[in-house]
């Protein structure tokens, strides 16, 4: 017996841009054999949502940002408009998810709501872009732990971990050279070679940040269920350190007005002129440059949409999550910003640890102690979410065939996808010891925003396309504030360096050449013989293979 005929014809075209029914969607994760339990509520995914978003960007990147780096113009104190700016973008597009999650409330987030849209390749672009987001991603939260480990155990124990075992390996040749990012994309190989570029000289390997990613993965390898657990308690510890520096420092800045004489004022002695005097010294340029950098810090909320599955009132909770934790994380961003840039002049900005290092600065030694502490923990718990994100996307992907199905495989004993954990494990420990810090926070923007923007298109579309679907969650005004996420994400993506744009597009094209010569052909193939095997009458032998294909067709664990 053959495929049906709609199979064997079935064009490449119409498969790229087949989609996935909805309600099938939604049926499969009803019914799945092993579904997972519904236990969290809207509070917990609130806590979820800022367990993912608090770390790296405002405990590091909020330093290079408002100073200035290499190839990127300096935000000044006006880095708090860009908090503003990416906090009300990210909203829309918070909305947008919003009104998805909760009209699809399975784990697959902007990857399943795209296949069931844009179809096939436009899916395949989401899930490779999520794959930037949430590995590349974490490899940057890597390098910002080694940071803050550093300065805990210099400041603790005068231990000075050496440059070689804490640098990552292209960043020291890139600062040994004297050429930054963008420069190495313009010069010519010849031209390069004219550069005393030292890469094999200073083969610098970041080992913190390798170890914490091997650590992170065996701890997701074990089991899902006490990776979260060791979550929750780290959230608490760095959102308690990040309202402990709000405190200490509005007092600094503030209390001292309400307690002193003006003689002894912060304003008298002129930290305001250091730093909120000058409030945007690179104008609209440098404010949008510093919100393409700190878009980083928001990343996370969209991860509460993945929990969908295990949520017990998804069409009410979800929304509730996803804006919850965006609305608490952009207050504190503001505060944390504005504190940082009133206290310290640019110059004496600390790029590897801002928040910690502005303690020191006014000499609030014990509150950099424990910020380091809650930083430490808060960048963990980070990695965590990330990394189980990234693996719970690849395993998506490789479930519906467009990635070599062994990657799919469940553990018989611990339950976890743990071919897709290891490979994603060593990928983001290798990187994160050699890349640098900036570099990798903004590849992870690219992706993510690229994802935002197809997420906020696919509301729209579906508005038109599938207006009577019912919607538990809809964003207010239409379709007025999906499309201005839109434009509003591909505004900030225009602050982004060249070399990230390259890098980008480097990636995008290594995605489509895995997925016309891979994922296209590999799902066809698939399907082709499932229908085949349908068609036929079950024998034992066709039966257990059957069951075998539904193995990977399970829910995510
Ligand atoms: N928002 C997360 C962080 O800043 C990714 O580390």
């Amino acid at each position: 017996m053959t495929a049906p005929p709609e199979i064997q014809k079935a064009s490449i075209l119409s498969r790229m841009f087949k989609r996935k029914n909805m309600d099938d969607i939604i049926a499969t994760s009803e019914n799945a054999e092993h579904k997972l339990k519904r236990t969290l509520g809207a509070f917990d995914l609130v806590i979820f949502g800022v367990g993912a978003m608090i770390g790296a960007g405002i405990f590091v990147l909020t330093g290079s940002a408002a100073a200035g780096s290499a190839g990127h113009l300096a935000a000044g104190p006006a880095l708090t408009l860009s908090f503003v700016l990416t906090g009300l973008v990210c909203a829309f597009c918070a909305l947008a998810y919003a009104e998805f999650a909760a009209m699809v409330p399975v784990s697959g987030s902007a990857y399943t709501y795209t296949f069931s849209t844009l179809g096939q390749m436009a899916a395949w672009v989401i899930g490779w872009a999520l794959v930037l987001e949430y590995a590349v991603g974490n490899m940057a939260v890597a390098v910002g732990w080694t940071g803050h480990v550093q300065q805990f155990l210099n400041q603790t124990f005068g231990i000075q971990m050496p440059a070689a075992l804490t640098s990552n390996t292209i960043d020291i040749a890139f600062e040994a050279s004297k050429i930054d990012h963008n420069m190495l994309l313009s010069a010519t190989p010849l031209n390069l070679l004219g550069h005393p570029f030292y890469l094999l000289v200073y083969s610098a390997f970041n080992v913190p940040a390798f170890l914490i990613t091997a650590a992170v993965t065996v701890l997701l390898f074990i089991g899902v269920q006490e990776s979260a657990r060791t979550a929750a308690v780290m959230v608490f510890l760095k959102t308690a350190v990040v309202l402990l520096f709000i405190g200490v420092g509005g007092y600094f800045i503030f209390g001292q007005f309400m307690h002193m004489p003006f003689h002894q004022t912060a304003l008298h002695q002129n930290w305001f002129a250091h730093g909120w005097k000058t409030f945007a010294p690179n104008g609209m340029k440098g404010i949008i440059t510093g919100a393409s950098t700190i878009f980083f810090a928001y990343i996370g909320f969209d991860a509460v949409s993945t929990a969908a599955e295990e949520t017990k009132n998804p069409q009410k909770d979800i929304p509730i999550g996803i804006i919850g934790s965006l609305a608490i994380c952009t207050l504190l961003y503001i505060a944390v910003s504005a504190i940082i840039t009133g206290i310290v002049p640019l110059a004496h900005i600390d790029k590897e640890a801002a928040v910690a290092a502005t303690m020191s600065y006014v000499g609030f030694g014990w509150a950099s102690f424990l910020i380091d502490i809650g930083a430490i923990a808060g960048l963990t718990s980070v990695l965590l979410v990330l990394q189980m994100g990234g693996v719970r996307i690849f395993y998506a992907i490789s479930r519906d065939n467009l990635l070599p199905s062994v990657l799919a495989k469940v553990h018989p004993k611990f339950q976890t996808p743990y071919v897709c954990t290891v490979i994603v494990g060593a990928f983001v420990a290798l990187f994160a010891a050699m890349l640098p810090i900036t570099l990798l926070a903004e590849m992870c923007n690219i992706g993510t925003l690229g994802a935002f923007i197809v997420v906020s298109l696919g509301v729209v579309i579906l508005r038109y396309t599938d207006p009577e679907r019912p919607r538990p969650f809809k964003c207010p005004g239409g379709i007025f504030l999906p499309l201005r996420g839109v434009a509003g994400c591909a505004y900030i993506a225009t602050g982004l360096p060249a070399v990230t744009w390259a890098l980008f597009w480097g990636w995008f094209a290594l995605g489509m050449v895995i997925y016309f010569f891979y994922g296209l052909p590999n799902s066809a193939k698939a399907d082709a013989r499932l229908a085949q095997r349908q068609l036929e009458v079950p024998t034992l032998s066709t039966m257990s293979s059957i069951e075998q294909e539904s193995v990977t067709l399970e829910p995510v664990p």
